[in-house]
């Protein structure tokens, strides 16, 4: 796949900036992509993965840094989309020098890209980075970051799925509704407990005997099953995937049962198409990207200085985005989905139009 040739998508405004970086001493070989700074510097985390080649690191930083456009413009952030990925094994290659090196990169962009964790990348990887450049956020408490998104990515799931409900039955509450939790991690954990509060029946799975054994001690009114395909198939009103992505496939579509799906999992439409069989069965999706984007909110936060209050009313106002997606897909006949993309790609256009607006 060529840059230039990823642009030719219809709708896509195509990458402004892609760099290549490499550090052969310490193996660094790393690609910033820049897809849009429409709207301000762009933000979006370092993904550190052993791809099989170079085609693919390529790939994935286009798709995750034009995706990252659309979630920070829904989040309603000053910050535009970008993505970097590391090419190669952290398990065996991360160390001081190529952190510190790939840091370098960073900062010569000069804040047209902030960077922060993704897959393969934590809180201390971002102390290192910073040690050679003032655009990283997503670091440790020590250092002034922000800590454990996982709260204000579960507060703004149970946002959006509030939204959803009102859209479906009438009110902004989860109470007397069956929600399926698939994943009791960070998220799902503290997405149980809000639901519980609203006054909703709580029924969970997941793989990991730890996450099992703390809903049994914390949260004996939690229902568990098996696993995920008796979850998507049993009587729940609403369907929150929490885990993995592609939870919204082949096999699980035609038997869900719910009336709604909001949840954690990034990716969770296994391919383009199955948005539609979801509208066709009367299934409400609400797009994973508008209602997960309370961690990038939170991390988005800490460039200013943390203050998780006003992270948390940032994170609030997935409600009323979701409410408006869902507005919108009705007034256009359209998946919420392709609603999101249309909202995100028109704040973009006239948030970014301003800056033409000459200032001194
Ligand atoms: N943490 C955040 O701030 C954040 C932000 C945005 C999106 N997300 C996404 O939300 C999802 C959950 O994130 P997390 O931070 O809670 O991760 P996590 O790793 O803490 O939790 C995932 C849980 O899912 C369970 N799981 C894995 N496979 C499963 C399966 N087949 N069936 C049932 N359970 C299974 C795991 O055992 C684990 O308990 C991920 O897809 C993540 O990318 C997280």
């Amino acid at each position: 796949m060529g840059v230039f040739a990823s642009t030719d998508d219809p709708g896509s405004t195509g990458h402004e900036q892609v760099v290549f970086c490499q550090d052969k001493q310490s193996g660094l070989k790393a690609i910033i992509g820049i897809y849009s700074t429409a709207l301000g510097p762009a933000l979006g985390g370092t993904r550190f993965y052993p791809y099989a080649s170079e085609e693919e690191a390529l790939a994935d930083v286009l798709d995750l840094s034009r995706g990252m456009a659309y979630k920070n413009a829904l989040a309603g952030l000053d910050l535009g989309g970008g993505k970097a990925v590391i090419w190669g094994d952290p398990e065996r290659i991360k160390s001081e020098a190529l952190l510190r090196a790939y840091g370098r990169f960073v900062e010569s962009l000069a804040g047209r890209y902030y960077t922060a964790c993704d897959v393969g990348t934590y809180v201390a990887d971002m102390d290192v980075i910073a040690r050679e450049t003032r655009y990283v956020t997503g670091r440790s408490v020590e250092h002034g970051g922000a800590g454990d998104s996982s709260i204000l990515t579960a507060w703004g799931v149970f946002q959006g799925m509030r939204a959803a409900a009102e859209h479906v039955w009438g009110a902004p509450t989860l109470s007397g509704r069956r929600v399926g939790v698939a994943g009791l991690g960070k998220v799902g954990k503290y997405l149980t407990a809000h639901l519980l509060e609203d006054g909703a029946e709580v029924v969970a799975t997941d793989v990991n005997p730890k996450a099992l054994e703390w809903v049994r001690a914390t949260h004996p009114q939690v229902e568990l099953v098996a696993d995920t395909a008796t979850l998507v198939a049993s009587d729940i009103d609403v369907y929150a995937p929490c885990a993995l992505g592609g939870a919204l496939n082949d096999d699980t579509v035609p038997v869900l049962r719910a009336k709604v799906v909001a949840g954690a999992a990034n990716n969770q439409l296994a391919h383009p198409g199955i948005e539609k069989v979801l509208a066709d069965r009367g299934i409400l999706y609400t797009p994973d990207y508008v209602v997960n984007a309370g961690g990038v909110i939170q991390v988005a936060d800490e460039i200013e200085g943390f203050n998780f209050e006003r992270a948390k009313l940032r994170a609030t106002r997935i409600y009323d985005t979701t409410r408006e997606i869902l507005r919108l897909a009705d007034d256009d006949g359209v998946p919420p989905a392709v609603a999101a993309d249309r909202l995100a790609e028109r704040r973009m256009a006239e948030v970014g139009r301003l800056r033409t607006i000459h200032l001194r």
